[in-house]
């Protein structure tokens, strides 16, 4: 085909000359704040230049969901805001159904992992917790999946954020008391959800149990893994239902309107992202079934 033919039919049929890149298409899907923060953080060059990329593209919805505090320190802070933007970024060109549960890809952002997560069926799929919400859009230097949320990346595994929350500091003596560093944050993490109870959970338990507790390391593992459901459920992939914990137990989960409930635990924060995991954190120490003697 000669070019003046190429460009005549590219005129009649976009459709299969595509000429715009991801920042093109991400704009096209109205992520126009997506736009705007990745020229302010100075990366449209490692977005347009260069080897094939897949954007997972926060909506503007996303962007303005944040905390208004952390949107002003991403404004704020050039270097923090490009790399926000870079852990949305994989290397070549990755299509939807490539995706798989708990898949975990390395991105743009130097030694950070994502992880995808597949929940009801494929009818809610995620990157980082982050609900995909059109997928699949090409470009000339590689494809954009729009998502619901923005997600920071993590610091650490949930333990690490658990040991950083001032209101969780009694589960991280714990934790550290019952020796679960392994099998609650590596060596080799197996991907797990962390019900985290605050210390005024903690302080509402009967007099003399917690102290009971943290002299007992068998009754603590048994009570801190019942907290450690299997898997990596995000807010958004969570429904009604039983969900086994890491030692093969189980809780039961209920979602509706007024929010998320564990047992009889309520999750007052939700989708505190490590990176062998998720923290939700809960209102009350959850009760083991049976056996347990301190209930
Ligand atoms: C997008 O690109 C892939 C491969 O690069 C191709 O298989 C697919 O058909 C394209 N989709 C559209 C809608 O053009
Ligand atoms: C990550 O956590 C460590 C302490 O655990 C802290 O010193 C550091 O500032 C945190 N980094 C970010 C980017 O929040
Ligand atoms: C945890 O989930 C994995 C993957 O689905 C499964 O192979 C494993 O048996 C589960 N462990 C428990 C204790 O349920």
């Amino acid at each position: 085909m000669r070019l003046f033919e190429f460009v005549s039919f590219c005129l009649i049929s976009s459709a299969f000359c595509q000429t715009s890149n991801i920042l093109d298409v991400a704009k096209q899907l109205g992520a126009t704040t997506l736009l705007e923060l990745v020229n302010d953080a100075g990366i449209t060059d490692v977005l347009t230049v260069g080897d094939p990329l897949t954007l997972f593209a926060p909506s503007n919805e996303a962007f303005s969901n944040l905390p208004a505090s952390v949107l002003a320190e991403l404004r704020n802070d050039k270097q923090l805001l490009a790399d926000v933007l870079k852990y949305h970024v994989l290397n070549g060109k990755v299509f939807s159904t490539m995706l798989a549960d708990e898949l975990v890809v390395p991105t743009l952002l130097d030694g950070s992992i994502s992880r995808v997560n597949i929940y009801q069926q494929g009818q809610v799929v995620t990157y980082n917790g982050c609900q995909i919400t059109t997928s699949d859009q090409n470009a000339t230097n590689g494809v954009v999946h729009l998502i619901s949320k923005v997600e920071l990346p993590p610091n650490g595994t949930v333990v690490d954020a658990a040991k950083r929350d001032a209101k969780l500091s009694t589960l991280w003596k714990a934790i550290v008391a019952a020796g679960l560093m392994n099998i609650l944050a590596g060596p080799v993490p197996r991907p797990l959800t962390l019900f985290a109870p605050t210390d005024d959970a903690f302080n509402a338990l009967p007099p003399g149990t917690l102290d009971a507790l943290l002299n007992d390391k068998s009754a603590l593992i048994d009570l801190l893994t019942y907290h450690a459901v299997n898997g990596t459920y995000y807010s958004v992939g969570l429904t009604s239902g039983t969900y086994s914990t890491v030692e093969g137990k189980s809780v039961t989960i209920a979602v509706d309107t007024s929010g998320i409930t564990v047992n009889d635990a309520k999750v007052t924060t939700a989708d505190v992202p490590g990176t062998n995991g998720v923290l939700h954190v809960i209102d009350k120490v959850l009760t083991l079934p049976s056996s347990f003697r301190f209930q």
